[in-house]
This record gives C-alpha cells, structure tokens and sequence, in this order.
C-alpha cells in the first residue's frame, strides 16, 4: 500500500451524513479510522454516526458559511487531536439558466463547492504540518473535466476550480508530511440531483451510465489502496486518463523548476 493513502488516524468528512460521503466514511471506520461527520442536517448526521458505531461523531456546519470555519476547526481540533485527514465532499448542483439567473443561488452554490474547501483545508494546514501522516481528499467530478451536463453552469465550473486546486495544492505540499487526493466521480446514484425537474434522473433506472454507490465504491477504494492520487471510476477514468494523457507531463515539467 501506497504511503499516506491510507495511513492517518482519524477524518473529517464533509458531506458525510449522506451519499458518497457516508458511503467514504462507512469504507474508513471498517479500515478501523476514526470519523467526524460534518453535514447540514443533524438528523441524518446523527443516524449515520449511530449506525457507523463508537468510533463515529458528528458535528452541524455549512461548509459555506466560511465566517464559522476558523472557530470550528479549532473545535475539532481540540476534541478530535487525532484528526489528520480531512475529506472536502460536500457539495451542491444547481440547475441555472443565463436568461433568468438567480445570483444569490450561484454565490451559495459557489461558497459550498469552493469558498467552503479552500477555507477548510488552509485552517487544518497548519495542524496537518505536525502530523507524522496527513492527508487531504478533494472530491471533484467527471464535469470538471468535461462540462457536458449545460444545465449545471455553475458547477462544472466549481468541479474545473476544484480539480485545478487540488493539483496545485499537491505541487505545492510536495515534499511535506501531507498527501493530497483527488476523487473525480462519474454520475452516481445519490440526492445531488434533488433540485432538477427530475430529480431521480441519476438514478439506474432512469440512466444506463450511472453507477450504483456500490460499484463507485468498488472502483474507488480499489485505486484508494492502490495509492492513487487521481481516481476516477467508471465514465469518468477515461476522461480523466484522458485529460493526463494529453497535459499531465506537461504539467509536471513546468511545475518541476517552480
Ligand atoms: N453523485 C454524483 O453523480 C456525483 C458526481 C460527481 C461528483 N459528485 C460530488 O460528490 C460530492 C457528494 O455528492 P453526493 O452525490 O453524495 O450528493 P448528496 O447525496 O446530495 O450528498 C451531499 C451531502 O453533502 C451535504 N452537504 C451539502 N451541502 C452542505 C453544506 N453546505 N455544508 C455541509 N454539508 C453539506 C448534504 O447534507 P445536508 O444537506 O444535510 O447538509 C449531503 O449529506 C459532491 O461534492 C458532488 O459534487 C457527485
């Protein structure tokens, strides 16, 4: 096993009450890690820490409302010492149409999948940096790579900022305690979709393409322990092989002398 991938002791995870984010943290408390569950909705959060057994706890946050986050990664810092990884899933996907645009929308869907990340990750940084293994997992998409699904403008653009980051992120840790991930699912069957006019039309009835969480999960804790850095799954490995094929060395050479 790869080093890092899978060698911190304790998670946050943001996102974690439902969806890829409980299935992540369900996969890491059977690898014997402790969890943290971070999420909007205490009811879920609290039946999924019960389920998830003794090693799991929660706490409510937005992970958009970015004035909290300082105050309350002090907080679990304080009654979590062990954590060391910190997992950026949480995420939104609006629906948005250019000729009848709701701004205050877009800004909230723009401080969740990029404002709420970036503040997370420089406030644990420095805790991170006195660890003996740290490791940070952004999740990103399939759309950030190739914008396909129109009806999602804002998203696609959140996922590309995500995915772009992430990179930079590890160029600049590299050499340091602290290992940087970044998941870029295809279209799974989850809730993320709760706001469109279908909003089950990810789901395996309604999409030949979609992957049940099982088999997204199956790709990615398979590439997870294999060492990884970059893990697509289904649909979207070949992008993202894709995408690497074409400007990874490239990126790597002009990063190099930085
Ligand atoms: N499913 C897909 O097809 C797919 C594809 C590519 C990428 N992704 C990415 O995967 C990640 C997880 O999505 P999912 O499919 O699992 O969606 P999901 O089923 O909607 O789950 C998202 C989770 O995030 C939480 N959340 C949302 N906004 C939050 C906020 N502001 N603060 C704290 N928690 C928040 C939600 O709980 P509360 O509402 O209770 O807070 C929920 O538990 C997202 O970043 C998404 O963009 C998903």
């Amino acid at each position: 096993m790869s080093q890092q991938n899978l060698s911190f002791e304790c998670a946050i995870v943001t996102g974690g009450g439902g969806g890829i984010g409980r299935a992540i943290a369900e996969w890491l408390v059977k690898q014997g890690k402790d969890v943290v569950l971070v999420g909007r909705t205490e009811s879920k959060l609290q039946q999924a820490a019960r389920e998830m057994g003794a090693s799991t706890t929660y706490y409510t946050l937005d992970t958009g409302d970015v004035k909290a986050i300082p105050q309350f990664v002090q907080k679990v810092i304080r009654e979590h010492p062990k954590v060391d990884c910190l997992i950026n899933n949480a995420g939104v996907q609006r629906p948005l149409d250019v000729h009848n645009f709701d701004l205050a929308k877009a800004d909230q869907e723009i401080d969740i999948n990029i404002r709420g990340p970036m503040h997370l990750t420089i406030n644990f940084l420095p805790y991170f940096k006195t660890k003996k293994n740290s490791l940070i997992v952004n999740v990103t998409s399939l759309l950030g790579y190739l914008p396909t699904s129109v009806i999602n403008p804002v998203y696609n653009g959140t996922k590309a900022w995500s995915h772009f980051w992430t990179m930079n992120l590890r160029t600049q840790l590299k050499g340091t305690n602290i290992k940087v991930i970044e998941l870029a699912p295809p279209t799974v069957a989850t809730d993320l979709h709760r706001e469109r006019e279908n909003p089950d039309d990810n789901k395996k009835d309604n999409n030949a393409n979609t992957l049940s969480m099982e088999e997204y999960m199956s790709f990615t804790t398979k590439d997870w322990i294999a060492g990884k850095e970059v893990i697509g799954a289904g649909m979207s490995q070949g992008v993202v092989d894709k995408w690497y094929d074409l400007f990874g060395e490239d990126y790597e050479k002009a990063t190099s002398t930085e």
